[in-house]
């Protein structure tokens, strides 16, 4: 029997074929996902990853809340016209901290991967209340509200401790002092060493320009404001990760 002939036995025998393809499906599937447990460069060692400030976390809830993902992608793909616009190309290791993570899928407006540091604080809060008022044909919605809404801090020594569980590094000292270090960061003229201690690159200001009250302005944009500035990509060297 040649061996076409012999292939007719498995077409004519639907379990033995079924059984047959899931070997080979197994073996395809090996060798595409084992490899990926001994590469250096499936997750990159990237110096300047911290976790987020509790302000910056809480910031980020309200960036969820508010669905500014459906509009907007945290990701910079590694092409030509991508690194041109926004920077350097996102590394998988910028967002190992994040649960869940912010690529999103649609770019309404642009990305905000390297946003942090690029605008004033002034600004990103005009902006966020009325966007039109910068760019006249934005058809981002107004986020007024969130200046005039104080921020809720009774969940957030919760939020770091469910984050240390799923992984992220949040020493039990940083959940012990979540809420003091999330007014630390709000307050320019109050005592925020413990805080810069914790957090290294972290930035205290009054982000909503109004010192009286914490808001949510406050906390969005703080988190816009430290989006991809972690990572110092003049001491990042790409090609290392490639030996
Ligand atoms: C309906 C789609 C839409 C939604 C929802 C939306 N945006 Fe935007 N966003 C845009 C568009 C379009 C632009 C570009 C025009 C402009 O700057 O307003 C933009 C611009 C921006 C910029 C300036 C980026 C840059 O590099 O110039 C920031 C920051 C921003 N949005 C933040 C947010 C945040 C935070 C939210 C959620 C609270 C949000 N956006 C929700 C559409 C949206």
């Amino acid at each position: 029997m040649d061996i076409l002939g012999k292939h007719g036995v498995i077409e004519r025998n639907a379990t033995l074929l079924l059984s047959l393809s899931l070997v080979v499906v197994c073996i395809g599937g090996i060798v595409e996902v084992a490899p990926l447990f001994y590469l250096q460069n499936t997750i990159e060692e990237v110096e300047g990853m911290r976790p987020y400030t509790p302000l910056e976390l809480a910031g980020r809830n309200i960036y969820v809340r508010e669905g500014c993902y459906v509009c907007h992608s945290q990701m910079i793909r590694p092409f030509r016209d991508e690194v041109e616009r926004y920077g350097h190309y996102s590394l998988a290791a910028e967002s190992m901290y994040d649960h869940s993570f912010q690529w999103g899928s649609k770019r309404t407006g642009p990305d905000l991967a390297r946003v942090g540091g690029r605008y004033s604080d002034v600004w990103h809060v005009e902006h966020l209340r009325h966007p039109q008022a910068l760019v006249p044909e934005s058809i981002m919605p107004r986020y007024g509200f969130l200046s005039d809404t104080d921020l809720d801090l009774n969940m957030i020594q919760a939020d770091l401790q469910a984050n240390a569980m799923v992984g992220v590094p949040y020493s039990q000292e940083a959940i012990l002092n979540a809420r003091a270090d999330l007014v630390a960061q709000t307050d320019p003229n109050g005592d925020s060493s413990g805080f810069t201690s914790r957090y290294a690159k972290a930035r205290v200001a009054d982000f909503d320009g109004n010192l009286a009250r914490i808001t949510e302005m406050d906390a969005l944009v703080a988190y816009l404001q430290m989006l991809g500035t972690l990572v110092d990509f003049t001491q990042y060297d790409a090609k290392a990760n490639y030996r």
